[in-house]
């Protein structure tokens, strides 16, 4: 881990941080690349994440004028999605430089999303992206999704992922592995996008985080490959209604 002129921490490429210091070098990134996170994510996705993020909005499958949560909402891309569904999102994250560049207009919440201030079944669902491999406790993030979820309600979670396909496994490390670290070093910040595809490396297999959703109380929770698996989505209903 070293520290930056400006006092923001980084940790060095081989290293993937854990605990209380994974928390702080996350916030530190993202309120270090905020202002171009939007531009970098449309060109290095080639715009697929717009289209991933819609995907979710629509499984997510929530009437209009519902409550949702966009928990690590980042600048806020999700939320413009619910809005154009009807949906009224409530932003939630943990970066001060993220929220600021939230254009959506939806209510904001700085906060750690292990730890929500919401009370017990509160909200209609909850929507998170591109965030799970970014937190130190899945389990708990997922029993603070059952909590706040009511019976009935429901969750859309993306994230990246590993795809199965060998030969688009073999592509997709060598884009993220050796260009886009490249891209984000002119463009954005160096060490932010050379963690990007080491990161994956946090998420358990499929199998696990569905088996942990249900135990949460998302019992049909399922889980969906989009684009040949270079994203998942995990979406699933709160038990209980
Ligand atoms: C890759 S960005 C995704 C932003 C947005 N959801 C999107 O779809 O573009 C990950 C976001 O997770 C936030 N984050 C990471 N850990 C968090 C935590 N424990 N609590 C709240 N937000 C967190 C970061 O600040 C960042 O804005």
């Amino acid at each position: 881990m070293t520290e930056t002129s400006d006092g923001a921490r980084r940790w060095d490429t081989d290293e993937l941080p854990e605990g209380d210091e994974k928390v702080a070098a996350v916030r530190d990134m993202f309120d270090a690349i905020a202002p171009k996170y939007d531009r970098l994510n449309r060109i290095i996705s080639f715009r697929l994440d717009v289209r991933w993020r819609k995907r979710a909005v629509r499984d997510l499958a929530l009437a209009p004028g519902s409550r949702v949560l966009d928990l690590a909402s980042g600048t806020g891309d999700l939320c413009v999605d619910l809005e154009a569904a009807r949906i009224r999102p409530i932003s939630v994250d943990l970066s001060f430089g993220m929220l600021a560049a939230d254009r959506s207009g939806a209510p904001r919440v700085q906060g750690d999303i292990l730890r929500l201030p919401h009370p017990d079944a509160s909200v209609d669902g909850v929507t998170c992206g591109f965030a799970l491999r970014n937190l130190v406790d899945l389990p708990t993030f997922f029993a603070e999704l059952g909590r706040v979820v009511r019976p009935g309600g429901r969750i859309a979670l993306l994230d990246v992922s590993v795809p199965t396909n060998r030969v688009v496994r073999w592509g997709n490390d060598i884009y993220f592995g050796k260009v886009v670290p490249r891209i984000g070093a002119a463009l954005s910040d160096g060490p932010a996008y050379r963690y990007l595809p080491k990161s994956v490396a946090y998420l358990p297999p499929p199998s696990e985080m569905l088996e942990t959703l249900r135990s949460a109380g998302f019992l049909d929770a399922t889980h969906a490959q989009l684009s040949g698996g270079l994203t998942q989505l995990l979406v699933g209903t709160r038990a209980g209604a």
